[in-house]
């Protein structure tokens, strides 16, 4: 293979496909409490888990930026790759810090990360609590339409397409870092 590019090169990290794939499992968990039902004390630590992965991952790739797409991917697909992309960071953080907002109202049910410490409140008048309820349900749906959005272009292109984008964020391989 001397000669050829690398083709690590043309993948994302191994701390970007951690972050991915923990964060991806935690908001599946929280959307499915959210929408169809669970426990509302493992929600919100999970969402509080997700506020801290998502810190993280920002930091993570600022420090190793996304591999770039091949020529191959139209210019439509950029921007909307682009976009989508921008917006999970968007509501990853929107969401969680909602939710927080919430349950920091007036009337305070207990906090805690899966029961083994307290989660501090935020400190907020009720009325900015009161917004948080407001913006944290309908945030809630447009995650689950962009989640859908986003799972179906992964399948088009790992069975549509085959060019390998999918496999650019998938577990296992040779890869940088
Ligand atoms: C990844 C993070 C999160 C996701 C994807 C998420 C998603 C959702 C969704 C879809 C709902 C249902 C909305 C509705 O139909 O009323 C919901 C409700 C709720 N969430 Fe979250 N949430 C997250 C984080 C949080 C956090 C961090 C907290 C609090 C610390 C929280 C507290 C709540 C509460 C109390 C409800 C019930 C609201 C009500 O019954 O009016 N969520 N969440
Ligand atoms: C459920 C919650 C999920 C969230 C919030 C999410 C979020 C994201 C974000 C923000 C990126 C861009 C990464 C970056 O450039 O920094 C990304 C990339 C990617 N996601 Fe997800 N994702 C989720 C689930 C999934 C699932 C279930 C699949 C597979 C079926 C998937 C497949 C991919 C792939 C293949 C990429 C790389 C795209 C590329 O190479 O440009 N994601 N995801």
């Amino acid at each position: 293979m001397l000669g050829a590019r690398p083709f690590h090169a043309q993948r994302y990290s191994r701390g970007a496909i951690f972050f991915h794939w923990t964060i991806a499992v935690l908001v599946l968990v929280n959307l499915w409490i959210g929408l169809v039902g669970g426990s509302m004390g493992v929600h919100k630590a999970v969402g509080i888990t997700v506020l801290v992965l998502t810190a993280g991952r920002i930091v993570w790739r600022i420090a190793n930026p996304p591999p770039p797409l091949p020529a191959t991917v139209a210019g439509w697909e950029r921007l909307a790759a682009t976009w989508t992309h921008r917006l999970f960071y968007l509501l990853l953080i929107v969401l969680p810090i909602s939710g927080w907002a919430m349950v920091s109202g007036a009337q305070r049910r207990p906090l805690d990360w899966f029961g083994l410490f307290p989660i501090p409140y935020l400190p907020i008048p009720p009325a900015v609590a009161g917004a948080g309820h407001e913006v944290h349900e309908p945030v809630g749906l447009l995650m689950a339409g962009l989640v859908a959005l986003h799972i179906g272009a992964a399948l088009r292109h790992q069975f549509l397409l085959r060019d390998g984008i999918a496999s650019r964020m998938l577990p296992g391989g040779q890869r940088g870092r």
